[in-house]
């Protein structure tokens, strides 16, 4: 089929290049130039495992453009997968879904399917098929699907190729049909449903995931009060196949584009309507304080933070992505350098990014080692593989007071047992092999 994509990051891109994949002729469209001109030479403009590779597979498949005049006239579906930020007061912001509907409205030339794959609000897609017919320009006929994605940063390719249901939401046999035509060679199971159920699978489908990582940290900090394990108790709990195992990492709560928003946006639409999600407020208000535990466990550990070497590990919201959108990093480090800490930071992958959040004021390491050297404490953020490979002997032969704050629960607490650092990790027992408090 001949398809459009607007929007060429994470969820746009992905879709384009997975659905060249699958034989069909796709051309994407974006605003930015330079990002299209990358594109046309061949290369993907963010990592995603198997990107390159399906790009330089499909090339002849494949269209980069800015012109979206040329890309929607004749298109048979157009796919919207543009951003939908946060505003200020949490609900989304819909900005850039509208602008893409106008342009389609000026520029079909045929009938034409549009699907919308951003996250919108409940009610959105009924709202932008008048939005476009009313702007129609020539006497054609379009329909609005939603086809929300399911795709996670980092594994983004395989989430769309081996997806665990492609959930359409049409109002008319010819949107529906035109969806199961795209996906007709798509191995997954296939939900037909209305548009708004589709949107609210999304927004349910997230925010629920959120739910457990707030919950299962709750658990975690009364673990700690209470002496458990929290590794045991999710390992005890997911045995249960109606709870499952997955999603149950205590930490210091999650970040990234997608959870912290769809929550607020959730929330706010359920106060518009005037139902409350309480659940969802309630996990929103654990991840705030979750993503702050590191810095109160360390004022367990010093009474001022001013001069105190901070090795700082791991920047990224999760690893396997240069992402620094909410990650818990960023506000522990403001913290951090406001109460005078002198910090030192690894990242694999973020330290252009961080840079360009507090100019000139970290100093960046190639290797934690090097992050380690001297440090009177270490906070760890993000798992990685090059911080989770660390060893409790490195720690000690780096550090100048080995106190480890792990937010990620890195290693297992017994490695450290035999060690004279302070090990504290998240919902299970701190190794204190060493005096707990140092006045400064
Ligand atoms: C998330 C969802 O997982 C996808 O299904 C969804 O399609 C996507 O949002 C989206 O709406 O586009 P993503 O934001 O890429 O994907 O990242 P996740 O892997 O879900 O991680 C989100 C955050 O939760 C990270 O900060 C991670 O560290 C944290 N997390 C995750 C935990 O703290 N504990 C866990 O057990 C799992």
């Amino acid at each position: 089929m001949k398809i459009a994509v607007a929007g060429t990051g994470y969820v746009g891109l992905v879709t384009g290049v997975c659905l060249a994949e699958h034989g069909h002729q796709v051309t994407c469209v974006d605003v930015d130039e330079k990002k299209i001109e990358v594109m046309r030479r061949g290369k993907a403009p963010i990592y995603e495992e198997g990107l390159q590779e399906l790009m330089d597979r499909n090339r002849e498949r494949l269209t980069f453009t800015t012109a979206y005049q040329k890309a929607y006239r004749d298109a048979e579906v157009i796919f919207i997968g543009v951003g939908t930020p946060e505003k200020v007061d949490g609900s989304a912001n819909l900005k850039y879904v509208y602008r893409v509907a106008g342009q389609i409205a000026e520029s079909l030339e045929q009938d034409c399917v549009i699907v919308v794959k951003s996250t919108v609000p409940i009610g959105t897609n009924d709202k932008l098929e008048s939005y476009i017919r009313e702007r129609l320009v020539r006497p054609v006929q379009v329909d609005v699907a939603s086809n929300p994605e399911f795709l996670s940063q980092g594994t983004a390719v395989r989430d769309t190729l081996h997806a665990s249901r492609i959930v359409i939401g049409a109002e008319t046999d010819r949107a529906r049909e035109a969806l199961e035509k795209v996906y007709e060679t798509f191995e997954a199971p296939k939900l037909l449903t209305n548009r708004r159920s589709a949107e609210m699978i999304k927004y349910a489908s997230n925010d629920f995931l959120a739910l457990k990582i707030s919950y299962i940290n709750e658990v975690a900090n009364f673990c700690e009060a209470i002496g458990a394990d929290i590794e045991d108790v999710a390992r005890g709990m997911g045995f249960d196949q109606r709870i499952g195992g997955r999603f149950l990492n205590a930490g210091i709560g999650y970040g990234g584009s997608c959870f912290p928003k769809d929550t607020k946006a959730l929330h706010w639409l359920g106060n518009y309507y005037d139902t409350e999600f309480k659940t969802i407020k309630a996990a929103i208000e654990v991840n705030d304080n979750q993503k702050l535990k590191l810095i109160k466990k360390a004022r367990q550990y010093y009474d001022s933070l001013e001069g105190v070497r901070v090795a700082v590990l791991g920047l990224t919201f999760k690893p396997g992505t240069n992402d620094l959108r909410e990650a818990p990093s960023i506000r522990n480090v403001g913290i951090l350098l406001d109460d005078g800490a002198e910090i030192f930071a690894y990242d694999p992958v973020a330290e252009a990014e961080f840079e360009m959040l507090y100019p000139g004021k970290l100093r960046y390491c190639r290797t934690p080692e090097e992050a380690l050297e001297g440090a009177e404490l270490c906070l760890i953020f993000t798992e990685w593989p090059e911080i989770k490979g660390l060893t409790p002997e490195v720690f000690c032969r780096k550090m100048r007071r080995p106190v480890i704050l792990d937010g990620r629960n890195c290693y297992p607490v017994e490695a450290f047992d035999s060690y004279p650092v302070i090990y504290n990790s998240i919902g299970r027992r701190t190794v204190q092999n060493v005096e707990e408090k140092k006045g400064r």
